[in-house]
């Protein structure tokens, strides 16, 4: 029988970044299409089309070739579809068309595109308007109303102009999860307005517990402001997350995670991640990313003591396999 594969990303995600639209998600370098004017948004909807018929074809897109999460159709294990009849719509959007910020921290990934210039006002993308697209994606039918789930990454979308109407058009078509990661700076009165009328989940960055190592990081010397914020935040009926990447030489201590949980302590946030800088040189050798021997020490002790606080001590499944593995790239 004729071989046939389907992935359930490609089918589901439209991935705003600065210069591409990815049709993965935000951690894979998955098969994209250099952002066209608004005007032509039926160039993305065209591209996504000829994907998915290209795997239901038996064709692999060569930015997929060898990725876990391409499946043979025989063993689909969700929602079917046959192309001929009927494309899958949309349900995942990732906002990161932007890389402007209020602060600009020393580990970012996405600083190289923003030159680590600190914006303090809201303004246009320096790339495009997302505005446009999005509701000629929703007028050509291509976005689920019932499942969506939007992503809002960046940048940080406190100085996107474009923030709010994104956010009400998304909620004048019924999004069903809103995601909001930011560095919590500026207090942002949007999520109070949707917290009762969709599922709100908010992921604020602030990768320590104390004012000296908080400006170390994030370069700004704002900690007292984010924590004000999180004790608002932390009254709204919304999961709230807090999150820590260990950036080396910096943070990376039993005593700067001590304060972090003790912080989350104080606050009353049940919610945590702990993470690793995956742009740090240093640990390059010989073409690999060697994860120390004593992060294992801070991650053990991050789950005990988040434990005995009663905090949920997230470490996602990507930086499991990565300590496992002892690297990143093995
Ligand atoms: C680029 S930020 C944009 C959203 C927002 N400004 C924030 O800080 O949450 C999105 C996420 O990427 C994470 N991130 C950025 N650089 C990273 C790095 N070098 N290693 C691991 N995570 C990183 C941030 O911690 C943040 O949670
Ligand atoms: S097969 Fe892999 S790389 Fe390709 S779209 Fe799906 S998740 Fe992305
Ligand atoms: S707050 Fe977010 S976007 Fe801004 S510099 Fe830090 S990680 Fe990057």
């Amino acid at each position: 029988m004729k071989k046939s594969y389907y992935c359930k990303r490609l089918n589901e995600t439209l991935n705003f970044d600065a210069l591409k639209v990815f049709y993965c998600c935000a951690t894979r370098t998955g098969p994209s299409i250099d952002v066209p004017e608004p005007k032509h948004v039926k160039d993305i909807i065209k591209k996504r089309n000829f994907l998915i018929k290209q795997l239901d074809h038996g064709q692999i897109p060569h930015e997929c070739e060898g990725c876990f999460d391409l499946k043979e159709k025989e063993h689909q294990e969700y929602g079917g579809f046959k192309f001929f009849t009927k494309m899958p719509k949309a349900n995942l959007i990732i906002v990161k068309h932007f890389k402007q910020c209020d602060c600009a921290c020393i580990y970012c990934c996405e600083q190289y595109l923003s030159k680590r210039k600190i914006v303090l006002k809201p303004q246009k993308s320096d790339y495009y308007d997302l505005l446009p697209i999005i509701k000629e994606l929703y007028k050509q039918n291509i976005i689920d109303k019932k499942e969506l789930d939007v992503h809002f990454q960046g940048g940080n979308i406190s100085v996107l102009d474009e923030f709010e109407p994104l956010l009400n058009t998304f909620m004048e078509n019924g999004v069903k999860r809103v995601e909001i990661a930011t560095n919590g700076i500026q207090y942002l009165p949007q999520i109070a307005q949707i917290a009762n009328r969709t599922f709100v989940d908010v992921n604020i960055s602030i990768d320590s517990g104390c004012r000296e190592t908080f400006r170390k990081i994030k370069t700004v010397d704002k900690f007292d402001d984010v924590v004000e914020n999180l004790k608002k935040y932390v009254k709204l009926p919304i999961l709230l997350r807090l999150k820590y990447i260990l950036v080396r030489g910096v943070n990376d201590s039993i005593d700067e995670l001590t304060k972090y949980i003790d912080l989350m302590q104080e606050i009353g946030i049940k919610n945590s991640e702990l993470m690793i800088d995956q742009c740090d040189n240093e640990f390059i050798q010989n073409g690999e990313f060697k994860i120390p021997d004593y992060y294992y020490e801070l991650f053990k002790f991050y789950k005990e003591k988040c434990a005995q606080a009663g905090i949920e001590a997230n470490i996602w499944d990507y930086i499991k396999k990565i300590l496992d593995k002892g690297s990143f790239f093995k």
